[in-house]
Order: C-alpha cells, then structure tokens, then sequence
C-alpha cells in the first residue's frame, strides 16, 4: 500500500447502474469487477472501507425505457433495481449499500447541494434555445435527440454524448438533429436554466489534473487532458423534463435536476443511509476534516464514458461546494466486446448476468475469472466463449483446481486428512518456497495498487503454479515408501500453500476462496495473518472446485448469440410516426385520390431525389414530379399503377409544373413502397 498507505478510511464507489434493463458482462468488466477486488484487498489489509452503489434512477435512459415497454418509469426502476441489485449479490460484488437515487435521503441531499450552490452564487442563469419536438409539445432531453457527432462523424450520437468517440456533447453539436420519438427534425424554443460555470472552473481543474499525471491511469488522464485542452463550458445542471428531482426553486417550477447532477451525489446519500444502518459517521468518508491527513480516500470505478463526468463536472460541484472531498483516483476502465462485436443493449448483443446465473449455476467465479483476465483496462478487449472455455480448462480446471485437489486427496489417502508433526505448530519450512511465494505476494499487492487486476490475477496463479511445480518436484507418492517423513513435510508445505493461495484468491474468486478455506477446515484469513496449522488439525473432505466446460455448452451460447442477431434484424421495431390530429368527414371527402397508371418517368436533371412522370389519371395525361428517384429506376415503374392525390394545388418544382401527388407507404428507415389497389382497376377509379 506504497501510495495509498498513508489514509485511514476509503470511500471507493462504482458507477450507479441506470435502472433501465438488465446487467451484462460488460457491466461487470467495466467497473464492478475491479472495485469489488479492489475493495476485496483493502478489506484483507484491515482498512477501513466503505463500497458505494446504488440505481440511478433518474434521466432519459429511464423514461426511454417506460415509454418502450409502455409502462411508467416508477414500474421500471422497481423492476431492474431489484434484478440488478440480484445479480450484483450473485457475482459476490460485495457492497456495503446498494442504493436507490429514488429515495428520499436522496431528494433531499440533491436539492440541498443544488440551493448551496445556488445561494452562493455559483450558477449562471440564462435563457436558451433548446430543441423542442413540436409533434409531441415537449422540450428534449439530450438523449431523445440523436444526429452525426461533430468530431467523428458517427450518425447515432446522442444529445449529451457520442458513444462512438466518448465526446461530451451538447444537443446542438449535432448535425442534423433528429427527435427520437417523432423521428422529425426538432425546434429550437427558448428557456430558462441554471449552469455550472464550468469555463470559471478551468484554471482550477487544469491545475488539479495535473496533479494527477503519472497517477492516474493514462486512458483517464488523457481524456481528461483533451477536454480541458477543447476548452470547457458550462453545463445546464437542470433540465425540462418530468422524471426526476424538482429543482427546488419556486421559479423553477416543472422543472427537474439535470440526471449527471443528481446522480453522483447519489454515492453521498448512499452513504449517508449506510451511515444511518450501521451507526457511521458518513461526513468521515466525504467531507473535509479538520487535519487534512484524516482525510479519506475517494476512488470511483467507472467504465470510460463516465470520465467527463467523474473527472470534471462531479469534481467542479464538490468544488463549488467547498466542504468535500475530490477523488484521489478515477480507474476507468474501457469497453468489453462480445465475439467480434460491441456489446448491444438494443441489438440483444450481450451476455446477460441473469441468463448466465441460470445456465451456469454456481459458476460465477469462473465469469468472474475470465472477466478478470481480460479486463479492458488499459484498451478495448474481447469475451468470446471459446476463450471462456479454455482459460476454465486450462487454467481453472488444468491449474488451481487440479492442484488443490491433489494435495487433498493425498493428505487424506495417506493420513486420513489430519495434520500431524512433532512440533506444535506446522509452518512452511521450504525456503525457496518462501522466498517465491513471497515474490508474488509483493507482485499481487503492486498489481493491486496500480489497478492492473488482470496482472494481479496473474500473480495468484503463478502461487498455483508454484505449488503443482513444487508438488511434481518432490513426488510425495514416491517418497511416502522411500522417505515418508520428507512426503509429509512436502505434503504439509503444499497444504500451506493452498491457505496462501485462498488467502490471495478472496478478492478475485470469493466463493472458491471459502470453499478451499472449508476444505482446509479454518477461518478465513487476512494479510496479516499467520498461514499455519495446529499440530492434530483436521482437514474436511476433498471437494472439487471446478468442472470442464465441454464443447456443446460453449456451442449452445455461441449459437444462441447468433440467434439473437439474427432475430434482432428482424424485429428491429421501427419508431412510428406519431399521430396526427383528427380531421372532418368532409376534409376527408375534400381529398380527391384516384387510381392512375405512369407512362413515362425520368430523372430531373440536377437533383438527386426526383423524378418526372406522366400519369394517366383517367381524367387526364398530366405530369408528377415525385421524390422517389433514389428509390426506383424510372425504366423499372413505367406502367406501374399507383393512387394519386389529383386536386392538389399545382406547384412549381424545379422549373416543371407538378400536378398532384403519387402516395406512397414510408416506414421509419424512410423505405417507400407504392400505394396500389389489390386488384387492376381501370384509370381514374375513386379511392375512398
Ligand atoms: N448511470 C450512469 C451510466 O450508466 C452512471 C452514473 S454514475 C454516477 O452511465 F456517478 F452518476 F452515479
Ligand atoms: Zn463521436
């Protein structure tokens, strides 16, 4: 604990699930696999830690999700907070509080921070143009708006952010804007709101981040660096919206707390409950105290689209509010991809934790394994269930467990599973042994330090290895006739061994650690413990720890992925175009459509869309011009039948007169199909 060695409390945090579907894989990879361990070991040094997380539960991702399975956003977040918070305790990620941004505690410290803030003047008020959805009477929550992001040129970048690229946006960044739930180009319309002066911040930010060069890791440092480097601006910390916590000013009626500023200050309130249940003084692990040295340590685990917002917006409120605590460390990680593609919420691309828990009961230490060594910690990195299957084979299965299991066996073949020596307490008397033991304890606590888990793991393996090399080095099944005493004390090393080896496996595989803690028949043990044996101990059955995954269960998953893209393709809803609003019957009758057929198309010239036909109208032969030529070869619909608008005024459209309408069918991908009668029906039939 080189580095962090000097605090006395740890406040470490992992980013707030939004309560809008369920967990997967990359979830756990991005920012709940590494804190976990990493809280796991502060534990195992006797630090004095409290691990923060909870719902957010607020936000567009929210009432997005409502709104698609035409439900309210209450019924939501009760349903994935309790799925999540499920799968959390299943994957043994071991948080002192899991809490909800729902919750009154919450509220209430949220409006209080924002009135601090406020009464001191550290907002800017203004009027502004926001986009505004006309179709449906409401203002735009960054997240409903969708268009091409201005650094990378992605075309689904959303309001607030570029999935893509990972910039920070504003809705009006984007170029050509599209309002998700009517699918048009939305309105700019001005109103009121409160902002962070961000840019007022900067110099202080700047300085602050500096700081942190050669401490943070260099993906997060890097980041932080090119935002400050673009310039910052400020940032509206409320929204109109009507989920969400209302901006407790009388003027600010209707209004709702911008989701990014609610939601960090969930860690606090979190912590606040914890303090309330466990009888703790939550203001010792956030606020300032009076000797800065009795300060904790905050960290919070993210995964890399949550940079901007833990590096600089949460640090600048804390800031802004003077009596907190900034985080000493920010170890994003970046994102896990699935079998040669990004992980998709929408395109059911994932594996998801809830699926996994029924198809691989008891297993979750082997995800937790896998995930753990292929962390994207320092770029992108790749789950397939190949690799999920060799490395259980190989190195579960093939290593750890085949070396537990074969000291155990032996210990209870030849000594019925008791230790027994002269001496009054059984140690381990190898001393190279020792010595490379002690090696990989120093390694595994500098992996640990340095947020390299992937490493970490590693160095706990290399103790397996050692102990299966040690084991073949001194054949004990050999030596039992020839020198028992020398495979007793070979046996008893490696049974020492094996405590190390649970000791060190607590973060990374906690269920296995315990379980190899059961075998061995003692408590579990923290770092400064002693690993020994009282002379006579007695040792419980051998149990195996891991199993082989065989190829048809690694088939079956591959498939099923598959399955899902395949399946994703087709249903695929299209956002339909909202409702218009009800005309007379006689506005209905005004309409005169008919049935006509095209006798002659071409393109017009200079424009990419357009096409003029000749239609006979079975009034008449008159000319069409229709916005369907990146869709149809002219030669390909000539003597196609289709419905005409005919008294539509006569308007002039690069230079040709165009009477009437052709109708057709527009699904949302702006796919167009012609309007015919089922039947051939002579020119100039009625449709009505
Ligand atoms: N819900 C956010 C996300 O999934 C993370 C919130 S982290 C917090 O991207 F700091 F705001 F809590
Ligand atoms: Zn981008």
């Amino acid at each position: 604990m080189s580095q962090l060695n000097k605090f006395k409390r740890y406040t470490i945090t992992s980013a707030l699930p939004y309560a809008n579907g369920p967990l997967h894989i990359g979830h756990l990879a991005g920012a709940y696999l590494p804190a976990d361990i990493f809280v796991r070991y502060l534990r195992l040094m006797k630090k004095d830690v409290v691990y923060i997380c909870g719902s957010d539960e607020h936000g567009a991702a929210i009432t997005i999700k409502a709104k698609k399975e035409g439900t309210t956003p209450q019924a939501i977040i009760d349903k994935y907070h309790n799925q999540i918070k499920n799968s959390f305790e299943e994957f043994g990620i071991a948080f002192d509080i899991y809490h909800r941004t729902s919750s009154a505690i919450h509220h209430d410290l949220s409006q209080e921070f924002f009135l601090n803030l406020y009464e001191k003047g550290e907002f800017i008020e203004k009027y502004s143009e926001q986009y505004y959805d006309e179709d449906f009477d409401q203002f735009l929550a960054d997240r409903y708006i969708t268009g091409t992001c201005p650094v990378c040129s992605y075309d689904k970048a959303y309001g607030d952010q570029c999935e893509n690229c990972g910039t920070s946006l504003n809705p009006t960044d984007l170029i050509d804007p599209i309002s998700t739930i009517s699918n048009k180009k939305p309105v700019l319309k001005p109103t009121k709101h409160w902002y962070l002066p961000l840019d007022k911040y900067q110099p202080w930010l700047e300085k602050w981040i500096d700081e942190k060069e050669g401490e943070w890791k260099v993906n997060v440092f890097g980041q932080c660096r090119s935002w400050l480097k673009s310039g910052l601006q400020p940032r509206s910390m409320t929204r109109d919206l009507d989920w969400g916590i209302d901006v407790p000013l009388e003027e600010a009626k209707g209004k709702k707390l911008y989701v990014w500023m609610d939601a960090p200050i969930g860690y606090i309130s979190a912590t606040k409950q914890w303090a309330i249940d466990k009888g703790k003084d939550w203001q010792q692990y956030w606020k300032k105290q009076a000797n800065t040295e009795d300060d904790a340590c905050l960290m919070h685990f993210i995964g890399k689209d949550n940079i901007v917002f833990h590096c600089i917006i949460f640090p600048a409120i804390l800031k802004a509010h003077g009596d907190y605590i900034l985080p000493q460390n920010v170890p994003a990680n970046e994102f896990l991809n699935l079998e040669g593609d990004k992980l998709s919420t929408s395109r059911n691309h994932a594996v998801w934790l809830h699926e996994y828990l029924e198809e691989f009961p008891g297993k979750q230490d082997e995800l937790r394994y896998v995930l753990t060594s292929i962390l994207p910690e320092t770029s992108d990195s790749e789950f397939t269930w190949k690799d999920y299957q060799a490395r259980v084979n190989n190195e579960l299965v093939a290593i750890l467990g085949n070396y537990v299991n074969r000291v155990m066996i032996l210990m209870h073949k030849y000594y019925e599973g008791k230790v027994e020596s002269d001496g009054a307490i059984i140690e381990l008397t190898d001393a190279k042994v020792n010595d490379e033991l002690g090696g990989y304890y120093d390694e595994l606590g500098k992996n640990l330090e340095t947020y390299r888990f992937r490493a970490a793991l590693q160095s706990v393996m290399d103790m397996a290895r050692l102990g299966n090399r040690y084991l073949t080095e001194q054949e004990p099944w050999k030596t039992i006739k020839s020198d028992p005493a020398a495979a007793k004390i070979a046996l008893h090393n490696s049974l020492i061994l094996i405590g190390h080896l649970a000791t060190c496996l607590q973060p990374f595989l906690p269920a296995t650690a315990t379980k190899i803690f059961g075998m061995l028949n003692v408590d579990a043990v923290t770092f400064d413990q002693e690993m020994e044996f009282a002379n006579g101990h007695q040792l419980n059955p051998a149990a195996l720890l891991f199993e082989k995954v065989e190829d048809e269960v690694i088939d079956i998953q591959i498939q099923k992925l598959a399955d899902k893209k395949a399946a994703s393709a087709v249903v695929q809803q299209p956002i339909v175009a909202p409702a218009k609003a009800n005309i007379t019957f006689d506005e209905f009758v005004g309409l005169d459509i008919r049935t006509g057929t095209i006798l002659t198309a071409e393109k017009v010239a200079k424009t990419k869309k357009l096409l003029k036909l000749t239609i006979d109208t079975g009034i008449d032969q008159r000319t069409v011009v229709s916005g369907i030529a990146e869709h149809y070869e002219p030669e390909a619909i000539i003597g196609k039948q289709v419905s005409i608008l005919v008294n539509l005024e006569p308007r002039e459209i690069k230079g040709i007169m165009s009477q009437g309408m052709i109708l057709m069918a527009e699904n949302a991908e702006g796919k167009l199909s012609f309007v015919a009668p089922a039947d051939e029906m002579p020119n100039g039939s009625v449709i009505r």
